[in-house]
């Protein structure tokens, strides 16, 4: 049962807290990702009018294609939730886990700990002080209650550890307990955390199972934690990949998602963003300062301070510096791209260059051509995207405007500043506004 209906109110934003991202997906994205790898017969998740519509859609993205979703309405508490969902559920033997939506960092291996605690188990950590989270209340090696931070007398707040946010209740003993929460504490809530003083009353003993390292169970309460949780979730995915041998220069500054695939003997370099399914071939060295979306690197490729969105670079390709490529586009092996050039929608055929100043527009490119510094598609006619079709070894001049539509044949050239509106037959030379073939023998 992943709880996340609460209104998320330290976040102080339009957007469900467990919405907002981390390392490209959203908080709850993380969350259920862990419970992937653990063995539960039904994930339920508790959630607000404005979450509803977007909740199984990331659950389908982190694994899970049957999720049942239980509407609270209004969020009156944690303790509240569990009711609601208890209320939605048949009554069976057995054990709900129970974690709070907000603990992105939380780890497979922990949850399976918890389970092997027993009928009833908490996950706690030692915390460093002074801190807001719930304090759990020992005797002995039990846990006999939780006192949530603002209800808590001073001498209850020097207690460093923490409740997690992370139990395993069994199913009918956790019905009779949640059926009897009442609201009378600072926040006007039904605590889920005073099931804990009720299965101490019935004579129960609740078992702490402690994480390793407080960092891993945090809940995500404002700004400034989804902030500290992303450097740590950056820093395990950073930890990653260089142990499957990917040089991470600085990762600190090196930002990385889930589901990258990077080949051992890649080198990225500082100040680098490399988001959703990209992929990066062997013995690539990419950056300082690129960023790649859904962007596909082939081997041996060398990208320095470029973008490339949503399309393919072949092998040995050298892209930038300072260069821009998207849309669908594909660059061909060994083709060089450089300075304030911008692909979009294109394909350069292998060995193809655009090395200064070009904008390449809905174009096909052909093998080994050169493209001259200025050079622009005029793809756009003030209604239309239109094409340009450039053939084999081309020689484009400085500043050539291709009107498009308009095709360029093999071995053909254009003169410096040439203003291209019709097509030019293959080994045709063009000079001119409007461009011109010149005579046979000049
Ligand atoms: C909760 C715990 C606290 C623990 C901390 C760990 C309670 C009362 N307190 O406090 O002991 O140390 O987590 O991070 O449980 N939610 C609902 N419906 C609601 C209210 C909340 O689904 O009506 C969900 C939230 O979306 C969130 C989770 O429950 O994912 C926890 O709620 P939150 O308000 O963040 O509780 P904390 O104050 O962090
Ligand atoms: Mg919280």
């Amino acid at each position: 049962m992943v709880l996340a209906a609460g209104k998320g109110t330290r976040m102080k934003s339009a957007l469900p807290k467990v919405l907002h991202a981390i390392c490209g997906r959203p908080m709850l994205w993380h969350v259920l990702r862990a419970l992937h790898d653990v063995e539960v017969s039904e994930v339920v998740l508790v959630v607000n009018a404005e979450l509803e519509p977007h909740v199984l859609q990331i659950a389908r993205e982190a694994g899970h294609n049957h999720v049942r979703v239980v509407l609270q309405e209004p969020q009156l508490g944690t303790g509240h939730a569990v009711q609601v969902a208890l209320r939605a559920l048949e009554s069976q033997d057995g054990r709900v886990l129970i974690l709070n939506g907000d603990m992105p960092l939380i780890a497979a291996d922990l949850v399976q700990q918890l389970l092997a605690a027993g009928p009833l188990g908490i996950v706690t950590a030692r915390m460093p002080l002074p801190s807001n989270f719930g304090r759990v209340i020992r005797r002995g090696d039990r846990v006999v209650r939780i006192v949530e931070q603002r209800d808590a007398t001073p001498s209850e707040l020097t207690v460093d550890e923490m409740n997690a946010g992370l139990y395993v209740f069994d199913e009918p003993k956790l019905r009779a307990a949640v059926a009897e929460l009442k609201n009378d504490n600072a926040q006007g809530e039904y605590y889920l955390t005073d099931a804990v003083a009720h299965f101490t009353h019935a004579g129960e003993h609740v078992v702490p199972v402690i994480a390793p390292d407080y960092r891993s169970v945090l809940g995500i309460n404002d700004r400034v934690e989804l902030a500290a949780a992303r450097v740590r979730v950056n820093a395990l995915l950073c930890e990653h990949h260089m142990r499957a041998g990917v040089t991470i220069v600085d990762p600190a500054t090196t930002y990385l998602e889930p589901g990258l695939e990077i080949a051992a003997d890649v080198t990225i370099l500082p100040n680098t963003t490399i988001g959703r399914a990209s992929t990066i071939g062997a013995h690539s060295e990419i950056g300082p300062n690129a960023r790649l979306q859904s962007a596909h690197i082939g081997e041996h490729v060398v990208l320095t301070d470029s973008v490339v969105v949503d399309s393919r670079i072949g092998d040995y390709a050298i892209v930038g510096p300072w260069t821009h490529v998207r849309g669908g586009s594909v660059i061909g092996t060994g083709v060089r791209l450089g300075n304030f050039v911008e692909v979009k929608h294109s394909e350069l055929a292998p060995g193809a260059k655009a090395r200064h100043l070009s904008y390449l527009g809905d174009a096909g490119i052909g093998a080994r051509t050169n493209i001259g510094a200025g050079t622009i598609t005029c793809n756009f006619d003030g209604k239309q995207k239109n094409r340009t079709e450039i053939g084999e070894d081309v020689a484009i001049g400085s500043n050539t405007s291709l009107v498009a539509p308009v095709k360029i044949g093999d071995g053909a050239l254009t003169g410096a500043g040439a203003v291209v509106t019709h097509d030019v037959a293959a080994g045709e030379r063009v000079v001119g506004n409007p461009a011109k073939p010149l005579p046979k023998g000049t």
